[in-house]
């Protein structure tokens, strides 16, 4: 049983609000999370609240082992907070039964991950058409798969297995799979983490493009200050903490501009975050 905001009980997030606006689709309130290894607690995130409207596209950073992927994992209901509250789309994911955070996790979360996670043996058009059948999507299922690939750039690439692509290529196969249930939210882990800067560039312009045109919500993980200037918005953490949460001034265009050297960058970003006082989403 999924339980709504106001606590009236839903059985199905297929009648979740669809309002039109900006609306807040992801509303972490306090959370925590603490890890038991033993007799050691590793607070893996420490109160953390955060406000992501539908449409924005998002950075996270922050040092190695600072809580992003943790909060990635809260943020697309594979795991959930030791306290705290988390509403995805209006539902308590802090509450939600396994069954509901799969439900959920299927109709509302594209996840696309640093390794690409593809199966071996598998051409680009099955593993995008995968999801569909997990999904019970009957019908069309090779022209959705088919259209997911075009979009990424890879229509003639569809009976290709993964070890005959390049990581670039693997990567635009993974957001492929991601997109084909039309998910309201992408999520992904350091996504451009493996790829040369080239590749990187095409996967944050494929994600950008997705966001502008199709106004999908996208949080990514980078470490890469020069690709989070290309967001609207960049959030850093630090041992479990937000320690800034900023706007980005004219968001970059992927592919238009040279990166500078990556000493000038980091000069950069760290001037406009860890400096500044926190600032107040609008
Ligand atoms: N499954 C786990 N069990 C125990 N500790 C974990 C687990 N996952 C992460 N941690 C710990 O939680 C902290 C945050 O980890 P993580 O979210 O992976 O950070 P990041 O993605 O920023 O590198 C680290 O100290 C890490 O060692
Ligand atoms: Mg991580």
């Amino acid at each position: 049983m999924l339980f709504r905001r106001n606590g009236r009980q839903k059985q199905n997030v297929a009648h979740l609000q669809e309002d039109s606006g900006p609306q807040v689709v992801i509303d972490v309130q306090g959370v925590a999370k603490t890890y038991q290894m033993g007799e050691i607690e590793v607070n893996a995130l420490r109160g953390i609240s955060l406000q992501i409207h539908r449409g924005e596209f998002v950075a996270i950073m922050g040092p190695s082992g600072s809580g992003k992927s943790t909060l990635m994992n809260i943020l697309g209901a594979l795991d959930q907070p030791t306290s705290g509250k988390y509403f995805l789309d209006g539902v308590d994911i802090s509450q939600a039964g396994d069954h509901d955070l799969a439900v959920i996790r299927n109709q509302k979360i594209g996840f696309v991950f640093q390794s690409f996670n593809l199966l071996k043996r598998t051409t680009a058009l099955r593993q995008v058409e995968l999801p569909l059948i997990y999904a019970s999507k009957a019908g069309n299922r090779h022209e959705r798969a088919r259209a997911a690939l075009e979009s990424v750039g890879l229509s003639d690439r569809l009976h290709h297995m993964p070890n005959e692509l390049s990581g670039g290529q693997q990567q635009r196969v993974a957001i492929a799979r991601a997109l084909v249930t039309e998910p309201a939210i992408i999520l992904a882990d350091e996504p451009t983490g493996n790829l040369d800067s080239k590749s990187g560039t095409e996967v944050l312009r494929i994600f950008q493009q997705l966001n502008r045109e199709r106004g999908i919500t996208t949080i990514f993980v980078t470490h890469d200050a020069f690709i989070a200037r290309h967001t609207d918005r960049v959030i850093m953490l630090r041992d479990g903490k937000i320690v800034a949460d900023k706007r980005v001034e004219s968001p970059l265009m992927a592919g238009e501009v040279e990166r500078p050297s990556e000493m000038a960058e980091l000069e950069e970003i760290f001037r406009q975050t860890y400096d500044a006082p926190r600032a107040e989403f609008t």
